[in-house]
């Protein structure tokens, strides 16, 4: 015989009671029984080099060999002792405190945004990222080749798919499932290739507002966004407001806050629905109108926070996040 079964048992025994911890225990049992070089699994290769007389039954021999390994090993009084003093729990003992979180600023501003129009009857719904060049563009009133184009450097993923470069890209959308009267506003994720600057980045975050019914008028949105003013700047916050183009709105208007360190800021755009996009979402512009507005949140983020960089937003730098 190439090897005697009853010596390597024997040894395997020996080192077993010898063991002083689990870790050795488990260097026993992966020398021995280990599935691709235990000395016992590679007995069985040995095999064919015995003679058919010393065949006879080895198979059975090997297995039972290996069966009084595993039962010594199962039953190792160091098993079970280090087991023991390992799950031994002091239920008494003081449990760790976690670190508390807290909301992004940027979170915490598209809160507020959202609990002031919901004040004024507005509720929110959010849409896809990765937009259709229709929803973003075409039913905006941008065919392709509309100069508007330009100044949203969209992220191309395919000719027909893009990442959304502005939450107007929901306004059609909701029109074409929703029947007026309609108040709500669409909350979200943008994306444009600008250069990254203290005022540029290529994601960031804008809250669209729609309104239609059949009475809606210029001066409710304007008298709702200084209401949304002075709800998120304070009583004092003065807007001001210039004539502007929008595809999508006629007219168009593009809205001021008054900062007391930096003066006048632009904060949003908005207008009235054009008659073209009520229709694009199966409204009729005879019986209806609306009114509709985005904001960006970064801007009024960094406006409301005193942060001059909108990257500081970005970066997930503990020692800012920390401060809220
Ligand atoms: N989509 C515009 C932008 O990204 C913002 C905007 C302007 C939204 C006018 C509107 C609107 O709903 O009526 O700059």
């Amino acid at each position: 015989m190439k090897f005697d079964l009853k010596k390597l048992v024997d040894q395997a025994l020996k080192e077993i009671s010898q063991a002083r911890s689990v870790q050795k225990l488990e260097e026993i049992r992966i020398k021995y029984l280990g599935r691709r070089h235990g000395i016992l699994t590679r007995i069985t290769q040995e095999i064919p080099k015995l003679s058919m007389r010393e065949r006879a039954g080895i198979g059975t021999k090997i297995k039972e060999a290996k069966e009084e390994v595993e039962k010594a090993l199962a039953a190792c009084p160091q098993t079970t002792k280090t087991t023991a003093t390992t799950i031994k729990i002091d239920v008494t003992a003081p449990g760790k405190s976690g670190e508390p979180g807290s909301l992004h600023p940027l979170t915490k501003v598209l809160e507020e945004i959202k609990e002031i129009f919901h004040y004024l009857g507005f509720t929110w719904v959010e849409g896809p990222e990765v937009e259709s060049d229709h929803y973003n563009f075409q039913t905006l009133n941008m065919p392709p080749d509309h100069p508007a184009r330009d100044v949203q450097q969209t992220y191309y993923i395919d000719e027909e798919l893009l990442l959304r470069t502005h939450t107007s890209s929901m306004q059609v959308r909701y029109l074409e499932t929703h029947k007026p009267p309609i108040r709500v506003l669409f909350p979200g994720r943008c994306y444009r290739r600008d250069p990254i600057d203290a005022t540029h980045f290529p994601t960031f975050f804008q809250v669209e507002g729609l309104l239609v019914d059949d009475k809606a008028k210029m001066t409710d949105l304007i008298g709702s966004l200084d209401f949304f003013a002075k709800c998120f700047f304070g009583e004092k916050a003065k807007i001001r407001i210039y004539g502007h183009h929008f595809p999508y709105t006629e007219p168009s208007i593009e809205v001021e806050v008054y900062h007391p360190k930096k003066g006048w800021l632009e904060i949003l755009g908005a207008g009235m629905v054009h008659p073209q996009v009520l229709k694009n979402g199966h409204v009729d512009p005879v019986k209806f109108q609306g009114w509709a507005f985005g904001v960006g949140a970064d801007r009024l983020t960094l406006l409301k926070y005193g942060i001059d960089d909108i990257r500081i937003l970005y970066n997930n730098d503990l020692r800012f996040l920390n401060q809220f």
